[in-house]
């Protein structure tokens, strides 16, 4: 009896495990979501290097992000990937080879050396291309020239690909996304690679195919570009909240949702609002790339950034995407399964997320079955936007009450006893 079902869930795993090596992209990156730094948000366009030295799209600031991101203290809680986003190319390729050329004022060394300088900080190096005929700049695109692009990427040692979807046919990219996965694949370098696939769709109101971005794709950009604003963040949470059925089940280790770059440290978010931005990212397994000024943030933001209790719950290794569970009296309630799992119980990470904005902290308590935590012992509760501190254990039967301040979150964890 106990061997039969033994033996039947055996086979099941062996399904499931092979299910999972046949329909989703392999090339053995992004097994959590990717941490890292990537220019776009924060630094636009700027090529105006005489008049903005520090904030234009040229080596030295992202050299300088290499810099802040290994000395203090970044890298060591896991940001990884210092990413050009647009505007570092030339208006033409090459005459004679075709290849893509980086502007050669701004970047006079070549992107091969600045992906050797990232290297050698212990880094890794990505850069932002399009699929259509020009970048959503107007710099070349990459759409006939698709596998000399490929290759080009990978002689210069790039770690990560983001590829954007503009001037071109948003019905073509069900066969262009995965034509250059495909040719990154044939170049041999294992290569992030980020797409823009399905937002093109989701704004048209179409319903793109996520086991195709599943299977080409490690991440996906779903829904409209960050802002530096509350509202923007809270347009694309709604995004994941209201479409959490159909896009949740196709994120896992390798292949992600990705919510866009964190605005933290920049113009837009509060503290709390600050907060509210990493909690959600973590609780959704976005990726955490940050997008701002590194050398100029205040150290109230950067500790934000740091939270290291907060960053394991984005890199949960079980990788599943969180939900939200429940939104009345304009809290929402986002939980996510996570490690450790003790006897056969899962842990959770929970945000009580308010969109209040203003007013007094808010009140809210809810009996912890009613959020399906239902392990008999019951749960330790540990605060992860205050070190793991100890709040309290709880029963499932039992009420958890937390205060939300306006606009802010409140984090917790629940370790099964
Ligand atoms: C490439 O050709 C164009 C058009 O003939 C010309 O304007 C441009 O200067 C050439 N670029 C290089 C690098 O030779
Ligand atoms: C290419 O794809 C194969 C099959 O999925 C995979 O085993 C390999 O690691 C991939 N290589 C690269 C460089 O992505
Ligand atoms: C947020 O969404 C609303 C409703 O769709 C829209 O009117 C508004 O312009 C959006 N704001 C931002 C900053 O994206
Ligand atoms: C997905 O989210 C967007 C933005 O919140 C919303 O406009 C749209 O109706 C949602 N789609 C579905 C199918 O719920
Ligand atoms: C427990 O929470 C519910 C709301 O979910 C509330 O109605 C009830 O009064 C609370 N009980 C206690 C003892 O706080």
């Amino acid at each position: 009896m106990w061997c039969r079902i033994l033996t039947a869930s055996l086979a099941l795993l062996l399904v499931q495990e092979n299910t999972f090596f046949s329909d989703a992209l392999n090339n053995g990156l992004a097994l959590t979501p990717p941490m890292g730094w990537m220019s776009w948000q924060r630094f636009r366009c700027i090529i105006d290097c005489d008049s903005y030295p520090d904030e234009c799209i040229s080596e030295k600031l992202f050299k300088t992000a290499a810099d802040v991101i290994a000395s203090e203290g970044y890298k060591d809680v896991g940001y990884e990937y210092v990413i050009i986003d647009d505007c570092w190319l030339e208006f033409q390729r090459d005459n004679i080879t075709k290849e893509l050329v980086p502007d050669r004022k701004r970047f006079p060394n070549g992107i091969k050396a600045l992906a050797d300088y990232v290297h050698s900080k212990g880094l890794k190096f990505g850069i932002y291309e399009n699929y259509g005929t020009k970048t959503c700049e107007g710099y070349p695109g990459m759409i006939d020239h698709l596998e000399l692009d490929a290759q080009t990427f990978a002689k210069w040692d790039v770690d990560y690909i983001k590829v954007d979807g503009c001037y071109a046919d948003y019905r073509d990219y069900d066969t262009g996304y995965p034509e250059f996965g495909r040719l990154l694949n044939k170049t041999g370098r294992p290569m992030v690679y980020s797409c823009s696939w399905p937002v093109y769709q989701e704004i048209k109101g179409l319903t793109p195919n996520y086991e195709a971005m599943k299977e080409h794709c490690n991440l996906w950009r779903n829904w409209k570009d960050i802002q530096d604003s509350y509202e923007s963040l809270r347009n694309i949470t709604e995004y994941f909240a209201v479409n959490q059925s159909r896009i949740q089940p196709h994120a896992g280790p390798g292949h992600w949702n990705d919510a866009d770059m964190l605005l933290i440290g920049n113009y837009g978010l509060s503290i709390d609002q600050s907060k509210t931005q990493m909690a959600i990212w973590a609780v959704i397994a976005s990726p955490l790339i940050m997008s701002n000024d590194l050398k100029n943030i205040r150290p109230e933001f950067k500790e934000i950034l740091l939270n290291k209790e907060v960053i394991a719950v984005n890199q949960d290794e079980l990788g599943i995407q969180g939900l939200r569970k429940r939104f009345d009296d304009k809290i929402e309630t986002w939980i996510r399964p996570i490690k450790p799992i003790v006897n056969g119980e899962h842990s959770y990470a929970i945000a009580w997320s308010s969109k209040r904005i203003d007013g007094a902290p808010f009140r809210v308590s809810a009996k912890l079955e009613s959020l399906e935590l239902n392990n008999a012992n019951g749960y330790h509760v540990t605060d992860l936007f205050d070190k793991n501190r100890f709040v309290v254990d709880v029963l499932p039967q039992q009420n958890i009450t937390v205060r939300v301040n306006p606009s802010g979150v409140v984090f917790y964890k629940f370790t099964p006893k």
